[in-house]
């Protein structure tokens, strides 16, 4: 079984769609949360993640990401504290919550935060940080006895977790595996190439998994998010 793994999309169309040609015919499709906030189509971003919805059916399975979290509960006080925190986040929150279908906006408010499955007796469940906590970051270079603390709180064989960006692994003592799947829509390591993982998974629930990148033409991003027009867009364009 071919299982592919996105995570973190920010509403970035041009990354969702070039990842979603690679894809096209695996027999799973996982998401692990962060669809619209910050990027520059959350409309064209969430009517994709619909069709997935409609053709895969109980093959696509979707969780929130902190940052739906955000999208969904929305108040001015939260727009306020994030343009102190980080400018160009909360302008384009202000902003993304004025233009996002309310339909979409109510489809991330009630998803899950987190969801366990078992496929082929493998025991596997997705997070968006990590399994305690939806905005923890699990990111390269940790000692392992940090991240076992992290997900003790966790029965799966594999943990397949976003949030920071950036994808990497563990192999932890107690037999679990963590995999960081890294970023569809804002990639945050070196060479910023949108992500997603491809997990193989045979009969007997042993599984195997890589990394997959996909170019694509940043600058384009760049210039769709500088077209959004917001105080500090510029900020963001420059992640890209
Ligand atoms: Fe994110």
């Amino acid at each position: 079984m071919k299982i592919a793994v996105i995570s973190d999309i920010h509403a970035n169309y041009l990354a969702l769609s070039k990842v979603l040609e690679n894809i096209s015919t695996f027999d799973k499709i996982f998401c692990l949360g962060d669809l619209i906030l910050a990027g520059y189509d959350p409309n064209s971003t969430m009517d994709a993640i619909f069709k997935l919805k409609d053709r895969l059916k109980d093959d696509f399975v979707i969780i929130q990401g902190n940052t739906d979290k955000m999208v969904a509960n929305c108040t001015d006080e939260l727009i306020q504290k994030t343009k102190e925190a980080f400018a160009c986040m909360g302008y384009s929150l202000e902003q993304d919550i004025k233009i996002t279908k309310p339909e979409y906006i109510e489809y991330v408010r009630n998803l899950p935060e987190k969801r366990n499955l078992v496929i082929n007796g493998l025991k596997i469940e997705l997070v968006h940080g990590s399994p305690r906590n939806q905005s923890e970051n699990i990111y390269p270079s940790l000692e392992n006895d940090k991240v076992e603390e992290m997900v003790k709180e966790s029965s799966a064989d594999l943990i397949l977790c976003g949030h920071t960006h950036i994808p990497c692994g563990y192999s932890l003592n107690n037999g679990k595996i963590v995999v960081n799947v890294g970023s569809v829509g804002r990639p945050m390591d070196e060479d910023k190439m949108p992500t997603y993982l491809e997990l193989l998974i045979d009969d007997e629930g042993k599984f195997l998994f890589e990394h997959k990148k996909v170019p694509y033409d940043k600058e384009l991003v760049k210039r769709h998010i500088l077209t959004r027009n917001f105080k500090h867009c510029e900020d963001l364009a420059n992640m890209f």
